[in-house]
């Protein structure tokens, strides 16, 4: 018996792994996180299938969930929304697993991050704006930041910011990235990025909370940096044509002698 940990994508039900899928249709039981995870995922089920919405449980019970499955000798698929490395509530269900001897795996999934750029056409590192992309979150009623992961913090590093968890407090977010990027920094906020009902707001700093009017949909992704919709930005050196690579010797480089596959 083995617990698959699913990642189930960003929202739009085609969003998810092959080997997520597959798992899936071949698990007797699915837990899923009902509050982002897409319904539309649960049609791969088996017939028969027993299928718990673990939304309203308590990590004791979604572990006795696992625990009847593993007396019944049945493999669990486990569903949580995006990417499973981040905000998943993953980290103390593993832990559990270890304790108990039961075997699990982890199947990864399209992180909302990476659903949120999509939608803005967008890359979040450009070549001498950004490269780098902090994915963080605000302090929450269930989890406190440590200190040292303020937004401030990493707003001085000027890489691209993805805020997860945060756009009730959006005139705080403003308020701590302001003096860092300066107010005219464009910023991006994507709600329910891939879903049908997908909305995109583009503004900068200054203008962020006027665009937004009075949107109440807590789930969004607030993306700040220089990066976002920039046109002014390096092209990179690995497509020009005068650099030599290995895929692309140019004859410049004794490493890299031309005719080399
Ligand atoms: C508990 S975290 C889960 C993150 C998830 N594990 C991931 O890989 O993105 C939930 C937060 O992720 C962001 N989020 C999740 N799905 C989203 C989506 N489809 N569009 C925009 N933001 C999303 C929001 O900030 C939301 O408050």
């Amino acid at each position: 018996m083995t617990v698959h940990f699913i990642g189930a994508g960003p929202g739009a039900a085609d969003l998810i792994t092959l080997r997520g899928r597959d798992l899936i249709a071949a698990s007797p039981v699915c837990l899923y996180a009902g509050s982002l995870v897409p319904e539309a995922l649960l049609s791969h089920c088996p017939p028969g299938c027993r299928i718990v919405n673990t939304a309203p449980l308590s990590l004791d019970e979604i572990m006795a969930e696992i625990a009847a499955a593993d007396a019944a000798g049945h493999d669990v698929a486990r569903l949580h929304s995006g990417d499973l490395s981040v905000w998943s509530a993953m980290g103390e269900q593993l832990r559990r697993l270890r304790a108990m001897g039961v075997a699990y795996d982890v199947t990864p999934g399209v992180p909302s991050f990476a659903a949120a750029a999509a939608a803005l056409g967008a890359e979040l590192t450009l070549p001498g704006v950004a490269q780098s992309v902090i994915l963080t979150r605000t302090s929450g009623r269930a989890s406190a930041m440590p200190p040292g992961e303020t937004l401030a913090n990493f707003a001085a590093t000027g890489a691209t910011l993805a805020i997860h968890l945060s756009i009730h407090i959006l005139d705080q977010v403003v308020a701590d990235l302001s003096p860092h990027y300066g107010a005219d920094c464009p910023v991006a906020v994507v709600w329910r990025a891939s879903w049908p009902d997908q909305r995109v707001v583009r503004a900068t700093l200054s203008t962020l909370q006027t665009a937004i009017g009075a949107e109440m949909e807590r789930t969004a992704l607030i993306l700040v940096g220089h990066a976002i919709g920039a046109e002014e930005f390096d092209e990179s050196r690995l497509y020009a044509g005068d650099y030599d690579r290995r895929y692309r010797p140019v004859g410049t480089d004794p490493r890299f002698p031309e005719g080399t596959p």
